[in-house]
């Protein structure tokens, strides 16, 4: 069982006396499953590395008369992943579910332009600290012998693009730590998943610097033409989804806490898409 309750009717406070941490909750998708997750009862550890953010959100959750701590952690540093885990358990009790977030998709071009720092940092942010999460989160859980651990990938995890090959290598990085992961955490009861979001009306998206300046330069001189702008590129990227709408942060939050509940018990080492049907 990972949830306590485990409790199957629909809007039930499903993560009641759970105790989950989701990195990247200052913000976007974080901040939805943080939402979500105290909604349905969980205490829920908020880690991210901008304070002001984070206490927003630590805020919003208690106007809504649920629990929340905002913890200060980076992925890209273990050490403080570890202690990030120490200090929701000393005031919440052992972590029950955990979601990692946290990503970055700056700097990403063509590969024969790609500048090196932008792709280590790119895969230092969402590959090495996913490892890094979980090497945190997963030891615990399976000297518990119970847990579930949901991982936001990318629907980038699942097929190659122009101008993205650190993010998506990243991200494809992603699905197969989950595979892996899941395989050797079963046996223990705990449970490893990703979420692969389309586009998702987010910062990351609406945010032209942080992720189309140097993608939109580079698609202009190798596969698009002079009038293309970062907006004009991911509105005809939706345009060829199924649904042709972009994907809102609470229908990953939705999906990703599905997986990381009772519900979803038999289900691990998938990587799920929430992509509005990708062609
Ligand atoms: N939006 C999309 O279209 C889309 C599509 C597919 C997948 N995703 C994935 O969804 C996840 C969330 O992104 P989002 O769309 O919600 O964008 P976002 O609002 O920009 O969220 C990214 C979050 O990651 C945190 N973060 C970045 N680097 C970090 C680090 N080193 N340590 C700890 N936290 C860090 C940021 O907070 P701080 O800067 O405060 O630390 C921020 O809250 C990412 O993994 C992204 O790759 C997004």
């Amino acid at each position: 069982m990972d949830s306590p309750a485990g409790s199957r009717e629909p809007g039930a406070r499903t993560f009641e006396g759970a105790v989950a941490i989701v990195t990247g909750a200052g913000s976007g998708i974080g901040r939805s499953v943080a939402l979500r997750l105290a909604a349905a009862g969980a205490s829920v550890g908020l880690l991210g590395r901008s304070a002001d953010r984070l206490a927003a959100v630590e805020k919003e959750v208690a106007g809504a008369s649920g629990t929340a701590c905002a913890v200060a952690a980076d992925v890209r540093d273990l050490e403080s992943l570890h202690q990030a885990v120490s200090e929701v358990e000393e005031r919440f009790g052992p972590l029950t579910h955990a979601v990692n977030s946290a990503g970055t998709a700056t700097g990403q071009t063509f590969l024969c332009e790609q500048d090196e720092d932008a792709w280590i940092r790119t895969v230092d942010t969402n590959l090495n600290g996913a490892f890094r999460f979980c090497r945190a989160v997963v030891p615990g859980m399976m000297r518990r012998r119970r847990g579930s651990i949901v991982l936001v990938s990318s629907a980038s995890g699942k097929r190659g693009a122009p101008a993205t090959s650190a993010y998506a290598a990243s991200k494809w990085g992603v699905n197969g730590l989950v595979r892996s992961v899941a395989v050797e955490t079963g046996p223990y009861g705990v449970r490893v998943n990703a979420v692969c979001p389309g586009l998702t009306d987010t910062d990351m998206l609406r945010n032209e610097e942080m992720l189309g300046g140097s993608f939109v330069a580079s698609m202009r001189r190798y596969g698009g033409t002079p009038e293309l702008t970062w907006e004009k590129y991911w509105r005809s990227a939706v345009r060829r989804t199924n649904l042709q709408r972009l994907v809102e942060p609470d229908e990953v939050a939705e999906l990703a806490a599905f997986l990381l509940c009772d519900h979803a018990r038999s289900i691990t080492g998938e990587a799920m898409s929430v992509d509005g049907g990708a062609p």
